[in-house]
């Protein structure tokens, strides 16, 4: 049941949540194996063995699944007979039907209604006539959203107008899409949940994630908003974890509206970039917990030591201050290893902790970021 340590944990996906979990399980001594197209990639680049080729490609997705103990994925968009001959082949944790749910919008939503969770109101669309029925039920604005290969606000748009929908539904691809009713959230958050083969399920603190230009900018750890609210965040992921019966780590993104209801937008079934303050903030990161919930590992309480701050370092700007942070006391630097800083690309992220019960107040948290001079 527990993976011996010298084992080979296959990862699929290069980037840079796979280069973190690579790291997590060499220090439980575990070697990984990369699945990515790319022949050098940030995970590659710290394990001790790769594949390269096409995801669709089944021979390769063979040779790999020979190569490992146990597979797991930082990337969860694989074409489904890839993802059918990986488990003829070795235990892949999270199972291949919680990938199906979480890499298809529609599928999703039905499994958290199913489960009693409250999402924003939907409807699936297939053509123009039933985007005029979904905006006639569910008003403007809204939001239409491609039902699979979606990240960072990409595959989306925001519907204001009657004039805005032939457009939207034009250029959005592939088809089908979800129109989902606008939330006029008060914050998101998020909270990693983690399940182990033995059913243990470990919540870490529900924080707030701060989005620029629909990518992650900032988390706040943990959400500072009342216990209530906070506690139902983890109750939701909980139930996701369980109702799905998880080996693995998710992650759960959640909207607050006014009034405090918690409505689950999506779930992530890997290490997530709202996660990325456990790195430092707790005895068990979120990289860590996900290997050892996918090594049969037992998994210690979801810990939090700290408050923190999570920057995310995205495009060549950010880039442009890696000496300045590097120059700044109590600032924790991770990066991505990434050579070439494309505008959108995360290219690393900071932590900054605090005591906890110490996360700065609205009116602090710009002077918590503010970098050295050099
Ligand atoms: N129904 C909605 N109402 C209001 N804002 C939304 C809605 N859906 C998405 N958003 C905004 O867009 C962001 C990205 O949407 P999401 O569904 O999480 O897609 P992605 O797969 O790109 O992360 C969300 O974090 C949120 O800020
Ligand atoms: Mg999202």
């Amino acid at each position: 049941m527990m993976l011996p340590p010298g084992s080979t944990i296959g990862i699929i996906g290069g980037g840079q949540l796979g280069r973190m979990s690579a790291m997590a399980a060499a220090r439980l001594g575990y070697r990984t194996h990369v699945f990515a197209p790319e022949f050098k990639s940030p995970a590659a680049d710290v394990a001790a063995g790769a594949t390269v080729g096409d995801y669709g490609n089944l021979a390769l997705v063979e040779l790999f699944a020979r190569a490992v103990n146990v597979v797991t994925f930082e990337f969860e968009n694989l074409p489904a007979e890839s993802l059918e001959l990986l488990e003829t082949l070795k235990p892949v944790r999270p199972g291949a039907g919680i990938l199906r749910i979480s890499q298809d919008r529609v599928l999703e939503k039905r499994f958290l209604n199913d489960a009693g969770i409250a999402t924003a109101p939907w409807a699936k669309v297939e053509n123009e006539e039933d985007l005029a029925a979904a905006v006639a039920r569910l008003g403007l604005p809204a939001v239409l959203k491609t039902t699979r290969l979606g990240y960072d606000g990409k595959g989306q748009a925001m519907l204001r107008t009657p004039e805005d929908l032939a457009a939207a539904f034009a250029r959005l691809e592939p088809k089908p899409l979800v129109l989902e009713g606008f939330v006029n959230f008060a914050a998101e958050i998020s909270v990693m949940v983690a399940r182990g083969v033995d059913g243990t399920v470990v919540a870490f603190d529900a924080v707030e994630n701060r989005h620029k230009h629909h990518i992650l900018d900032m988390t706040l750890a943990p959400a500072p908003m009342p216990v209530t609210v906070l506690e139902e965040a983890q109750r939701l992921a909980r139930t996701v974890a369980e109702k799905l019966e998880l080996v693995g780590l998710l992650g759960v993104e959640m909207f607050v509206t006014a009034d405090g209801a918690v409505l689950v937008n999506e779930i992530a079934p890997r290490p997530h970039n709202s996660g990325h303050w456990t790195m430092d903030a707790c005895p068990c990161s979120q990289f860590e917990m996900h290997i050892r919930a996918v090594a049969g590992l037992p998994l210690p309480p979801a810990m939090r030591h700290s408050d923190a701050v999570m920057k995310n370092l995205v495009g060549p700007e950010d880039m442009a201050l890696w000496p300045r942070i590097l120059a700044t006391p109590g600032l924790i630097p991770h990066h991505y290893g990434k050579v070439e800083a494309r505008p959108g690309r995360k290219m690393g992220h900071f932590n900054r902790l605090f005591p906890k019960g110490g996360l700065p107040g609205e009116l602090g948290i710009e002077d918590a970021l503010a970098l050295a001079e050099i």
